[in-house]
């Protein structure tokens, strides 16, 4: 079944150069393009994004991070995208990310780990109308 699925390339792609990389990797799989933008965001649009996360730990230096220069987000289409999107990112830590993945070949980090994707069809469905409303 067709899903869209919201997906950002984090601001340390785009300050290493590879947004191509990783964009080409999505088209090569046959991911649809929906929507994409080049953005810097402001705190209040990354509490929202990552409400589930900031009363943690490691928040106030993930915002800092995801505010600290321009992203790219951008809408994937295709059958089972939500899933098909996360395995191509690999593991949340690039250290532990396997091989052929985009953390497992691109990042050393847990946190500047250069991509997020929805998890689910509820946080899909919530992060896309918070970054693309009225898509
Ligand atoms: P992401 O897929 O964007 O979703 C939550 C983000 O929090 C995650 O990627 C990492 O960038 C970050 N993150 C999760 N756990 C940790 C952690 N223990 N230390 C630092 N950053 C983390």
């Amino acid at each position: 079944m067709s899903e869209r699925t919201l997906v950002l390339i984090k601001p340390d792609a785009v300050r290493r150069g590879l947004v191509g990389e990783i964009l080409a990797r999505y088209e090569r799989k046959g991911l649809t393009i929906v929507a994409m933008d080049l953005r810097t965001i402001d705190p209040t649009l990354s509490d929202a994004h990552y409400a589930e996360h900031v009363d943690k730990g490691f928040y106030p230096a993930l915002r800092e991070f995801v505010t600290g220069g321009p992203l790219v987000a951008l809408v994937l289409q295709g059958d089972q995208a939500i899933d098909v999107v996360r395995a191509m990112n690999g593991a949340t830590d690039g250290r532990a990310a396997a091989p052929g993945t985009i953390r497992g070949d691109l990042s050393l980090s847990k946190s500047e780990n250069l991509v997020h994707a929805s998890d689910s069809p509820e946080a899909a469905k919530r992060e896309l109308d918070l970054w693309f409303p009225g898509l």
